[in-house]
């Protein structure tokens, strides 16, 4: 088998420029609804940026996950037993990870990140904290399915995916996923995942829109990559960002509006804007108890528990991959 130890995942042309990046923003922009894939959001510069929005007084998720996290750890413990090897989807956050750790006692700590940097500064700093836990991380995609090391075939597996990222994917991609991560961590195993829940429309908004400007630049931040990195010539004084929610969807979206006509070249090719026409760059579904286990159980998960933070923010909810039942 292939493996890419040691190497980058991101294919460049012959200028170093991200061929990926360069199709998904060319595609994008070419749509009667601008849009831009929202993994490129994250860059050195953005994923600070993404830290410094967990850190605001408005964004609420971050926190309310990790008080359920410090505050239930009996009852995961109980639910999941010991020794079990926990895969965490994307790097371990140095808060979140530790407390999970350290409520089950588990057998190994697999890290999944398609970032190798972020990857090994993150089981460095697990490893310090947990010396006797063995961690094995893995350099992928985990959008794919993923062969995890020999070291943990024989396992139980627990997949960890926190922060409601699964809501930064439309319906489809997310089953997708939730079905992949099944086939990755095997019949039998568990899942512990965060769902942000629908709330008053003024607080999900504030949540991605802060009074600070932080989100707005990390969204401004995008333009900026796309003018450096694609020779692009975005005029990002023209525009705004803006956080919507959309009922239907039951989700916030981030748009750049346009304050003015404007035309611009991104790699080459031509586009223009209208005063009031948007780029847009994320979604953030948020879920209820019966739209969450839907999700699950859609991609083979059967929800077993489900945690609030004592504000009913926020969900985390423990999913099993039980072996198909004959139903009615
Ligand atoms: N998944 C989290 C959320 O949707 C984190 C996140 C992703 C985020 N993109 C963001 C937060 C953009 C603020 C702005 O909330």
């Amino acid at each position: 088998m292939a493996t890419n130890k040691g190497l980058s995942l991101v294919s460049r042309d012959d200028e170093g420029v991200d061929t990926a990046f360069r199709a998904d923003v060319l595609t994008g922009l070419k749509q009667s609804q601008k849009a831009i894939p929202a993994r490129w959001l994250y860059d050195d510069a953005g994923s600070q940026l993404f830290e410094d929005i967990t850190q605001l007084p408005e964004y609420y998720p971050t926190r309310a996950e990790t008080e359920i996290l410090r505050d239930h750890g009996d009852e995961f413990a109980a639910m999941i037993g010991p020794d079990r090897a926990v895969v965490e989807f994307g790097s371990g956050s140095s808060v979140k990870t530790p407390l999970l750790l350290s409520a089950i006692a588990p057998s190994a700590y697999v890290p999944l990140d398609i970032s190798g940097d972020f990857l090994r500064a993150a089981a460095q700093e697990l490893s310090a904290k947990f010396p006797g836990l063995p961690v094995y991380p893995v350099e992928a995609d985990f959008m794919r399915r993923v062969q995890l090391p020999g070291e943990v075939a024989d396992a139980p597996k627990l997949g960890f995916f926190p922060g409601s990222t699964i809501g930064n994917m439309v319906a489809r991609t997310a089953v997708d996923l939730l079905q992949t991560m099944r086939e990755t961590l095997g019949e039998g195993s568990h899942l512990l995942i965060g769902m942000d829940l629908i709330k008053d429309e003024e607080v999900l908004v504030a949540a991605y829109d802060d009074a600070a400007g932080v989100t707005a630049e990390f969204n401004l931040n995008l333009m900026r990559r796309i003018n450096r990195e694609l020779g692009g010539d975005l005029p990002v004084d023209s525009l705004q960002h803006e956080a919507r929610w959309n009922d239907d969807f039951a989700r916030i979206e981030m748009h750049l509006v346009a304050q003015n006509d404007f035309s611009f070249s991104v790699a080459g090719q031509n586009f223009a804007m209208r005063e009031g026409e948007t780029i847009h760059t994320e979604n953030s579904h948020k879920f209820d108890r019966r739209t969450g286990n839907m999700l699950l159980l859609a991609s083979g998960w059967e929800p077993r528990a489900r945690w609030l933070d004592g504000a009913g923010r926020f969900s985390l909810i423990l999913a099993e991959a039980a072996q198909p039942k004959s139903a009615p």
